[in-house]
């Protein structure tokens, strides 16, 4: 008889993302009648940047062609993207990364999830609280995270690093001892964005005790505030401690066409290896690469047209941020996020629980957000809303939550 892997039993319900679509598809059924304003997963709603579909068009045509068609690419991505990447994203900063220290994926969430194959099933993990629930759950499937408990909300081998309002939703280094940290910086969900002095002490941690540090940086293009650092590798000493996501989805509007990259700088080593040759080896086994004709629609995103529509997208999706976080504070909710983040964290009226106002937020305005118990104890009494919608989508549903908690 097979054995399972019977960690996935230990899973508590559903997947958040999943839970709520049950909920608004439930509400749907029921109320077909209703338009929803769907302000829940960070989900993009403009189009493509011009420059990335051209691009991509081009791509097809070659496809089509003997001498331009691509059959199966590097497991790594085409150089030519790495090398982009490398150019602007890190070199334009003034930060070395090399393209051989740049993986193109299908998206940081794929790469959140895969990344636990590098470490042994006895490190000690450390993730904020709270937390985009992947790498919660990842590590739960792969053994490391002990067992749930329904009560408290926790899993008995994780460290958690609340981030309340108390701390301004930074984290404080763990008490104890831990292996692998998680950061994720604008932060998914609380929209907190890390100053240069803030990250510096978790790099400081990480090189003296032989951590390394999970940083998620996939909101790195909304930060606005000058002098937030942009990539954990702004840090002095970070490339022997960090590994870095990076996405294009919601930078340039790829959640549906999926992209992605991680860096694993070749300075970072433990226990005697390469992380880089680690990851490269797992890449080479487990994955085939992103499509040719994607790979070339993101490497679009870093010509002048295309970063220029791209700023344009952003450029709306944090106007409704602002408009979010306005108009909630103006109603009298506390509110924070919205700035560096395309993501606003509101504390609930009357300190209702985050699932009870989901679901009246969902019944009485038809706004469905994300109740923030859904990303860990330290989210309760919070909602999370996005500024990825429509902006006229958005303005009504920012009136329609002021029309409920009146
Ligand atoms: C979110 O809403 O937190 C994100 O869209 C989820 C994701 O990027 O996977």
């Amino acid at each position: 008889m097979v054995q399972i892997n019977d960690n996935f039993l230990k899973l508590p319900g559903s997947y958040l993302f999943s839970e709520i679509a049950r909920r608004v598809a439930a509400y749907s059924a029921a109320h077909p009648e209703k338009a929803l304003i769907k302000l829940g997963i960070g989900d993009v709603t403009l189009p493509l940047p011009q420059a990335v579909t051209a691009a991509m068009h081009k791509a097809v045509d070659e496809m089509a062609t003997a001498s331009g068609f691509h059959g199966y690419g590097p497991e790594q991505g085409y150089a030519f993207l790495r090398e982009a990447i490398a150019a602007q994203d890190y070199k334009a900063r003034g930060v070395d990364i090399a393209p051989d220290e740049i993986f193109i994926s299908d998206g940081a969430k794929s790469d959140c999830g895969n990344i636990v194959d590098l470490f042994g099933p006895d490190n000690k993990v450390a993730v904020c609280d709270p937390v985009y629930p992947v790498y919660v759950d990842t590590n739960a499937m792969s053994g490391r995270a002990g067992v749930y408990d329904e009560k408290s909300g926790k899993w008995s081998n994780l460290v958690y690093m609340p981030c309340v309002a108390e701390n301004g939703f930074m984290p404080d280094l763990p008490g104890e001892l831990v292996d692998m940290i998680y950061l994720c910086f604008p932060n998914n969900p609380t929209g907190a964005a890390a100053t240069m002095d803030q990250l510096k002490p978790w790099v400081e941690y990480a090189n003296r005790t032989g951590a390394i540090l999970l940083y998620d940086s996939a909101y790195e293009a909304f930060i606005t505030t000058p002098g937030v650092p942009h990539t954990i590798y702004e840090i002095d000493g970070a490339q022997t401690c960090a590994i870095e996501f990076r996405s294009f989805s919601k930078t340039a509007g790829f959640t549906g066409t999926r992209c992605a990259y991680t860096v694993v700088p070749k300075a970072l080593q433990r226990g005697g290896a390469s992380l880089n040759a680690m990851w490269n080896r797992r890449q080479c086994t487990k994955f085939n690469g992103v499509p040719y004709v994607v790979q070339r629609g993101a490497e679009a995103v870093y010509t002048p047209e295309g970063r220029a529509q791209v700023q344009a997208n952003l450029a709306v999706y944090q106007n409704n941020a602002k408009v979010i976080r306005e108009g909630l504070a103006a109603a009298g909710l506390t509110v924070s996020g919205g700035v560096d983040s395309p993501y606003v964290w509101a504390r609930t009226p009357d300190g209702v629980d985050s699932w009870t106002f989901f679901d009246r937020l969902l019944q009485e305005a038809n706004v469905v957000t994300t109740p923030g118990a859904g990303f860990g104890p330290s989210g309760e009494g919070y909602i999370r809303l996005t500024g990825f919608g429509q902006p006229d989508a958005t303005k009504e549903a920012v009136e329609r939550v002021k029309a409920v908690i009146r």
